[in-house]
């Protein structure tokens, strides 16, 4: 089903046109980007991995001691109802929280309501260019906070990553570490092939715990493919492909990256046996 109407969010604890929908300007999420927030990635009204987003929208939570604005339950609950208003092929939920209203202050005595806004946008086809040849990418050294494992919504060196990454022509920009490891793109998890194995950053405060990674990992698992989760660099011997994971690219091959070809140049047919798994489940899960 094809949306036209106009689009719904969830805002204040009602759903109003996405127009009229608005926050107040001391909501702290405005103001010291105080939040957490999820992409969740829904086909044909079946959501991919729901109850993981929402296990992470709690930890990010926790981590940063927002109290949830209402149970776990009743926030799917909000999330399906959300879809069911903007009921896209191919859906994208933003669910963002953020710690409340209240006049500008770093510290906050009191516990705030907090923010819940869900909106629902297409999901956009990935680029059939970008799968036959492969998406690019620049590196940089990190410049993120310490704590790349909350899903916070401070996501500044993000988009100046993004924007670099398109002033030079590229899809993405990967960030490094001070020894030079890949850690994971601006919205990405990145993965190598390296002597036939699946290589990645292990999980840690660098890292976001993807949950497009988690789900590579496993079929990678069933499908008896050696993982190695590890620092790991680009100049590694033995290193044939690349290919980034996210909520909105599913695998996506990376083939050159510092205006360097990647093995072949070409994307690998590692990377995209991984990504025929993932959309194999994907359409398995529809039905
Ligand atoms: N970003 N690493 C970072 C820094 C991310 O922002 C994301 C997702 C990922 C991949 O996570 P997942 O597989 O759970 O989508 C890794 C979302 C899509 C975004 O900010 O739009």
């Amino acid at each position: 089903m094809k949306q036209n109407k106009p689009l719904t969010a969830w805002v204040n604890g009602r759903f109003v046109p996405l127009d009229e929908a608005t926050v107040h300007i001391e909501d702290r999420g405005f103001q010291f980007a105080d939040g957490v927030y999820e992409v969740i990635a829904c086909f044909s009204g079946t959501f991919l991995d729901l109850d993981a987003h929402l296990k992470r929208l709690q930890r990010s939570c926790d981590a940063i001691a927002i109290v949830l604005p209402r149970p776990l339950k009743e926030l799917e609950s909000l999330i399906q109802q959300s879809y069911a208003l903007n009921p896209f092929d191919h859906a994208m939920i933003y669910v963002q929280i953020t710690r409340g209203v209240a006049p500008r202050s770093h510290l906050v005595k009191e516990q705030l309501q907090p923010t819940l806004v869900i909106t629902v946008r297409e999901l956009p086809e990935p680029e059939e260019h970008k799968l036959a040849h492969g998406a690019s990418g620049i590196t940089r050294p990190d410049l993120r906070w310490k704590r790349c494992d909350i899903k916070s919504i401070a996501l500044l060196a993000s988009v100046l990553g993004k924007q670099e990454a398109e002033s030079h022509g590229v899809d993405e920009t990967f960030w490094l570490d001070e020894q030079g490891h890949l850690l994971e793109g601006c919205a990405t998890n990145c993965f190598a092939i390296i002597d036939h194995k699946l290589v990645t950053h292990p999980l840690d405060h660098q890292v976001l715990g993807g949950i497009t990674r988690k789900m590579l990992l496993r079929l990678a698992h069933a499908h008896e493919l050696q993982v190695e989760e590890r620092p790991w660099k680009l100049s590694e011997t033995g290193l044939t492909e690349c290919m980034m994971t996210s909520t909105t690219n599913a695998v996506m091959p990376v083939c050159q990256m510092n205006g360097v070809a990647i093995g072949n140049g070409a994307p690998g047919s590692v990377t995209m046996q991984l990504r025929q798994w993932m959309l194999d489940e994907f359409e398995a899960l529809k039905g």
